[in-house]
């Protein structure tokens, strides 16, 4: 019998040994505290976008503004035109309405600050989660009662592995570093 691991096994093996030492130069190199937008405090928008308002008072649903979450690798920030879709009539004296209207005019995309980010090496996409009925909530907080988005949940690897297992999803290091 030969016990040696076959090609493929190999392969996985090499890969995760790279990942590990990627992850630990990554991990020394870019400390938790740096990176944008983690922890609790949001980040300053180009404009005073409330989901409160949006997604709370008025019941626009999620998928409305981002349409790529059923079947994209992303959920999408909305368009400045999808914006307009309401905002030629809607709220036109607000001046925050009016900074949108500039952009509109200008034909300018709005530069939006990320708040949820994984680092480059870590694989996710939405929709498996999507299409498998986990809330937006789950892994992004009560979003339609924030004035400004904060990271409200922090998705390390540690909570990733352990939905990951009681849901009996792939826990394979390849499954989320690829
Ligand atoms: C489906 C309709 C709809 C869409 C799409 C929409 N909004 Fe709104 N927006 C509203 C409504 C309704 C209000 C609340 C107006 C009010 O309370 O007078 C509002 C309020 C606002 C306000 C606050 C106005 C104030 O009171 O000062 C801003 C700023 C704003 N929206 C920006 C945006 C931006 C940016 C987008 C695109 C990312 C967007 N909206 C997309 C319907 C929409
Ligand atoms: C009217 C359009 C609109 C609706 C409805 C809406 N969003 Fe958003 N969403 C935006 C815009 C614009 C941004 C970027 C600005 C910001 O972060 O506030 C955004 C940002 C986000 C982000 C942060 C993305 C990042 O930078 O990491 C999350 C998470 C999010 N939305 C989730 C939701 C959820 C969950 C719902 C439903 C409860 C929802 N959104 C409804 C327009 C919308
Ligand atoms: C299983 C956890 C999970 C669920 C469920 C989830 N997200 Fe996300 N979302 C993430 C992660 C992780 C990121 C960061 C991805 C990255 O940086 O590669 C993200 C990023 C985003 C972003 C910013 C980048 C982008 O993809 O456009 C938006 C907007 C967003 N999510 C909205 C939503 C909405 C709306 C829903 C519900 C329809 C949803 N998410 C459901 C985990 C989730
Ligand atoms: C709340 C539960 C939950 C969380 C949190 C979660 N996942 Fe998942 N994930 C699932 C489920 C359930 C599936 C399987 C869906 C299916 O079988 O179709 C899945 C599937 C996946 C897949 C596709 C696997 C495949 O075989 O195609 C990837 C990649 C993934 N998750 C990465 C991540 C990453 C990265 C994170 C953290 C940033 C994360 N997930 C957080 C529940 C979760
Ligand atoms: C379900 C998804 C998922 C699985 C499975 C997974 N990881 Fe991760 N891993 C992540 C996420 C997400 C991060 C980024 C964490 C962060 O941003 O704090 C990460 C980060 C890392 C890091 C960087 C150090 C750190 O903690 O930030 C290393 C090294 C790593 N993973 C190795 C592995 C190995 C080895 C396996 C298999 C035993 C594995 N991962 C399985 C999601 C996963």
């Amino acid at each position: 019998m030969d016990h040696r691991p076959g090609p493929r096994r190999r392969a996985r093996l090499i890969a995760a040994a790279l990942l590990v030492a990627a992850g630990i130069v990554t991990a020394t190199l870019w400390p938790r505290g740096l990176r944008p937008g983690r922890g609790s405090e949001p980040p300053p928008q180009p404009i005073a976008f409330s989901h409160r308002v949006h997604a709370g008072e008025n019941q626009i649903p999620c998928l409305y503004c981002h349409v790529y979450a059923r079947h994209g690798a992303v959920a999408g920030v909305p368009s400045v035109q999808r914006c307009m879709g309401c905002h030629t009539i809607t709220a036109v004296a607000s001046a925050e309405v009016q900074k949108l209207q500039g952009y509109w005019m200008r034909q300018e995309p709005i530069a939006w600050v990320r708040v949820f980010r994984q680092p480059d090496f870590v694989f996710f996409q939405h929709r498996p989660h999507v299409q498998a009925g986990i809330a937006c909530q789950t892994c992004h907080g009560q979003v339609e009662r924030m004035d400004r988005v904060r990271e409200a949940v922090v998705l390390d690897m540690d909570r990733c592995v352990a939905c990951h297992r009681a849901q009996q999803a792939s826990i394979d290091c390849l499954t989320c570093h690829r």
